[in-house]
């Protein structure tokens, strides 16, 4: 799988090497534990310890405050310009098109179903979408079925949804991808764009990005969905929001609809909304 992981600037690696613990104090990072749990539901394990310092190091030394600790106030600071960076450096956003393909093929069978009988546009959210692949493999998908589609897709953090919306990605990231698919979907960069796609306008149209929090207490008004994809997010949460999302999708999903979610996970089984229909997906059921 292709990461998108957060980058690490030589400064911070080169810190990394040194004892991180003496750095970011015990009083610290349980701070930053409970801030991120706070603002995003994530609940990092204690032997998240490196990774924090050396994600939030980049943070200190931009802010250029002396210290952890002043940071973490700045973070906390009423209006605080700073809390979404914060959100942004403590999010793991790795990703890949059509990653998990077994969802891909299900819904290529619901898209094609309903292109022959003429449906509306099938509405589809990319619930944690962060730098769009999930989204825009949905978009192929449909495209491919001749459904119209609708897709949504959003994510806590604003930094990856830059590069989601902006649909240019770096040749690496789509070399898994069929010679077919690569012609049909993307234009490949030429001159100083050499080594760059970027998707072609007819999926652009089909594909709007926007800032969501899954932990919101609310979300904006929608028109029921027919598929939500909500894949390698929940693992971050603890089982009670998991219990508590699965009953929103639940809200979110029409009769029929499917939740796809990631391979480690489970949270809508025992839901009495939800049928298990095939690996890691489930269907909305009419209680
Ligand atoms: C590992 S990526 C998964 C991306 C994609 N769904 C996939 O399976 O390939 C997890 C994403 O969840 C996002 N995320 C974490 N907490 C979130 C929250 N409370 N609300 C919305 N998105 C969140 C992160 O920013 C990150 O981009």
């Amino acid at each position: 799988m292709s990461g998108s992981d957060k980058p690490r600037s030589p400064a911070a690696t080169d810190a990394a090497q040194g004892d991180a613990a003496s750095l970011l104090n015990d009083r610290e990072f349980a701070r930053a534990r409970q801030l991120i749990g706070e603002y995003a539901g994530i609940k990092l394990s204690l032997q998240k310890r490196n990774m924090v310092y050396n994600r939030l190091l980049r943070r200190v030394r931009a802010n250029g405050v002396g210290s952890f600790a002043d940071y973490l106030d700045l973070v906390q600071a009423e209006s605080s310009h700073e809390r979404e960076a914060f959100v942004n450096a403590l999010t793991t956003n790795l990703t890949a098109f059509f990653r998990e393909p077994h969802h891909f093929e299900l819904l290529a069978g619901r898209a094609a179903a309903r292109s022959r009988k003429g449906l509306p546009p099938m509405r589809i959210w990319s619930s944690a979408c962060s730098t769009g692949e999930e989204a825009w493999s949905i978009a192929m998908v449909l495209r491919e079925s001749g459904c119209a589609g609708d897709i949504h897709a959003s994510d806590i953090d604003s930094e990856v949804l830059r590069t989601a919306s902006t649909g240019v990605y770096r040749s690496e990231r789509v070399m898994d991808l069929q010679p077919e698919r690569l012609k049909q979907h993307f234009l490949r960069g030429t001159g100083a764009n050499q080594g760059w796609v970027s998707i072609r306008p007819e999926l652009r149209a089909m594909a709007r990005f926007s800032q969501l929090n899954l932990q919101a207490p609310h979300w904006p008004q929608q028109e029921r969905f027919d598929v939500i994809f909500c894949r390698n997010v929940v693992i971050y949460f603890d089982r009670e929001d998991q219990k508590r999302l699965a009953a929103r999708f639940a809200d979110m999903l029409a009769p029929g609809g499917l939740l796809m979610v990631g391979h480690s996970e489970s949270f809508p089984a025992g839901h009495p909304a939800f049928r298990s229909c095939g690996r890691t997906a489930y269907e909305r059921v009419t209680a």
